[in-house]
């Protein structure tokens, strides 16, 4: 298949553009698009032939089921039989925005979205570009990240083409995603909203509006039955391994030393992927950045594209500074966690 590759400039978008990207959705084909979050990629959600081939060109498990896209609010009674003044609330707070909410689904969504659940993810992104594409479309689009599975969400256009050139009809380059990690997840079908993935929107953004979240607990350390599909497979994993090292930050910095050293005495490449402070004080072969510990939203920026640089250098493993799980935090720290397969060292208990 020949991918097309379409620039669209959100300060500015080019409606032709759009047109052709939205066209192509229309006539059941597969469209990558910036959000706010990641780049998805997209098919008409009302259409399982088409969703059908988003599994295909992701190698995506087919019990795992998507996000459905919408523009605008009218479009969200279509897709679910009833919504609580909970959920209604969360959409005045939060949407557009990085935040997807389980409800009950309706009959015209295709089984192929739900995996067969009776549920229906749905999220509004705030993005330009994807809010156009949509609109013009004029259907539902149902969008997981725009990766491999398995592969660290792409930011940028750049990691959508390295992962589904050839695979998709086209890509559409809005620059670079701002949050850099995904949607926060709700099950909003309980009696009391569970989170089920952190994401951009806070634990506790959504406490403030909602009172009581629960908060599935493997979230922060893995174990057997994530309540979200998605979340039970292996994820976001650079190629060589990856080792999380949690702590305070003195103690940290004493175990990356120790750990870095050793390694290296036993002739091995070493990656390091640590905030600005630690790049300053301690040295690995291959460096990445994340941004400063006081910021964490910069590191969350960053943190996709870092995870994904690695697999373009000969590192043998990969060191990885664990940060607060404060605010954005959680979602880093959980992605973090899965892309090293909950290979965690606590520094703290080290010292
Ligand atoms: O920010 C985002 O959410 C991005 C952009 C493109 O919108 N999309 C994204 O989609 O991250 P995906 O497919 O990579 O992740 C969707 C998550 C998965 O963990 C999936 O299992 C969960 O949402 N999910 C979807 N439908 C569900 C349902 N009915 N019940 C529970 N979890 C569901
Ligand atoms: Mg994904």
């Amino acid at each position: 298949m020949n991918t097309r590759l379409l620039k669209v400039d959100p300060e500015k978008p080019d409606m032709a553009a759009i047109e052709e990207a939205a066209d192509v959705l229309r006539k059941g084909g597969t469209v990558a698009f910036p959000t706010e979050t990641v780049y998805g990629l997209g098919a008409n959600g009302l259409d399982g032939e088409a969703v059908g081939k988003i599994f295909a060109a992701k190698g995506r498990p087919s019990d795992n089921p998507l996000i459905l896209h919408i523009a605008t609010l009218g479009e969200l009674k279509l897709l679910v039989t009833e919504f609580s003044p909970s959920a209604e609330k969360l959409m005045r707070a939060f949407w557009p925005g990085p935040l997807t909410l389980i409800l009950p689904r309706s009959r015209v969504v295709p089984d192929v979205v739900t995996g067969g659940l009776d549920t229906v993810a749905v999220r509004m992104p705030d993005h330009v570009v994807a809010q156009l594409l949509i609109a013009k479309a004029g259907v539902p689009i149902a969008a997981p990240s725009a990766n491999l599975s398995g592969k660290p969400s792409p930011t940028n256009a750049a990691a959508v083409w390295e992962d589904l050139n050839g695979k998709i009809d086209v890509v559409v380059d809005g620059g670079d995603s701002g949050i850099g990690v995904e949607s926060t997840v709700v099950d909003m079908t309980a009696e009391i909203p569970v989170l089920l993935r952190p994401g951009g929107i806070t634990l506790e953004e959504l406490r403030v509006i909602l009172g009581a979240v629960h908060m599935d607990e493997t979230l922060r350390n893995g174990g057997e039955r994530p309540k979200a599909p998605g979340m039970k497979y292996t994820h976001y994993a650079p190629k060589a391994p990856l080792i999380v090292v949690e702590g305070s930050q003195p103690a940290i910095h004493a175990v990356l030393e120790r750990e870095i050293k050793k390694h290296q005495a036993l002739g091995r490449c070493v990656g390091m992927m640590a905030t600005r402070d630690t790049i300053q004080k301690i040295r690995a072969d291959v460096v990445q950045e994340l941004g400063s510990a006081a910021d964490l939203f910069s590191i969350a920026a960053g943190l996709f594209a870092a995870l994904r640089s690695f697999d373009n250098s000969d590192v043998d493993l990969i060191y990885a500074e664990g940060v607060s799980e404060e605010g954005i935090g959680l979602a880093i720290m959980n992605r973090l966690r899965k892309a090293a397969g909950y290979h965690i060292i606590n520094a703290d208990e080290q010292m």
